[in-house]
């Protein structure tokens, strides 16, 4: 097989990249800067933006298959560029499969889709798209699924997979916001429930990738449709912030401030870097504020019965591999 993986760099394209690689599959990678590791695997690197259809075009050329990873994540940022990376860049990633007779895309999307700022508890995916979202983040990964989704057709097939709070080694977005925090003596517990969340540890998320790959056709009963992918072990929000803490040799964090605080700091804070341009992310969100406050944790037999789903690396191993690499590169 050969697949171009968009984001071959990043965390998670990172870990599918090296999977595919080590079962012998070709590899290209397309991404706007350059990843080095890459090059050691072995992948061709493409340079370009997903906003640029010709250049997405012109490396897929060759391609049996497309897995869309990258996406412009995070909390903040404007709406525009959200929107041209996740929605147009997607866009563009099925005028490349359909330029080059690609008949399958594997997209990865996101749980926060379905988030409705309301606790989710082992819900699936007959939950509906919110008519309201509080972060750009969510509302185009929502819009660029819905896409990736209608567009499934007799010639080519489309999946899209919701990793749910992705961690691990590598990790670039979760694992050090919660340390820097912690560090700089700002991380508070968001009220004193224990909302229950779960997570995926990276390999099990690469891994659900290749699954939905193999099984993907045209017609075929995994086309179509989107899976929610988690370690399936739910556990108490901050249990697990404490134990990615303890991984980094920090202290659990047991200081609180009430969810109805948080979520008017957050919108204050949001008001305040519209208003005054300021730069950087403010320290909470509305998003953000809910997020932490709320149980999201999912059913995932769908995941399980289509795709032969099933989470290789526990909680409690993937925090021993956390260690190792906070410990040596990741700190
Ligand atoms: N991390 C999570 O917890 C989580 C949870 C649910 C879903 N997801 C989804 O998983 C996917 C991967 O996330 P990640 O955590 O691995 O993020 P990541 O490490 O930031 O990787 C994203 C990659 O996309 C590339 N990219 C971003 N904008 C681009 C653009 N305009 N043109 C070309 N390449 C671009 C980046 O490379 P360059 O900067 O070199 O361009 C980067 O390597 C995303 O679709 C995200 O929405 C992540």
């Amino acid at each position: 097989m050969k697949a171009l993986v968009t984001g071959g760099g990043g965390f998670l394209g990172g870990v599918i990249v090296r999977m595919l690689r080590e079962r012998g599959d070709e590899v290209k990678s397309f991404s706007r800067g350059a990843h080095p590791s890459l090059s050691q695997l072995g992948v061709e690197q493409i340079r370009g933006d997903l906003a640029k259809r010709d250049q997405l075009i012109k490396a897929a050329e060759g391609c049996d298959i497309i897995f869309h990873v990258a996406a412009k994540a995070g909390i903040w940022g404007g709406y525009d560029d959200f929107y041209n990376a996740n929605v147009t860049g997607t866009v563009n990633v099925l005028a490349a499969c359909r330029a080059n007779d690609i008949s399958r895309l594997v997209y990865t999307g996101s749980p926060s889709v379905v988030f409705d700022g309301n606790d989710l508890e082992g819900g699936d995916e007959s939950l509906p798209y919110p008519l309201h979202y509080e972060a750009h983040y969510p509302q185009t990964k929502a819009m660029a699924e819905q896409i990736v989704l209608d567009a499934d057709s007799s010639s080519l097939a489309t999946v899209s997979l919701r990793p749910h709070l992705i961690w691990g080694p590598g990790d670039n977005h979760l694992v050090p916001r919660i340390i820097a925090k912690a560090r700089a003596g700002k991380l508070r517990r968001i009220g004193t429930k224990p909302c229950l969340v779960d997570t995926v540890y990276v390999d099990n998320a690469a891994q659900a990738h290749l699954l939905a790959a193999d099984r993907l056709e045209p017609g075929g009963s995994v086309a179509g449709k989107s899976y929610f992918i988690t370690n399936d072990e739910p556990l108490p929000l901050w249990e697990m912030v404490n134990h990615i803490l303890a991984a980094a040799g920090l202290p659990p964090e047991t200081r609180s401030i009430p969810p109805q605080l948080a979520y008017t700091a957050g919108a204050i804070c949001e008001g305040l870097w519209n208003l005054l341009r300021l730069s950087g992310e403010p320290p909470m969100t509305r998003f953000v504020a809910k997020e932490l406050s709320t149980a999201h944790w999912f059913n995932i037999n769908a995941a399980r019965s289509d795709l032969g789903y099933a989470p290789q690396i526990s909680i409690a191993e993937g925090l021993r591999h956390l260690r190792q690499w906070l410990a040596t590169a990741g700190s």
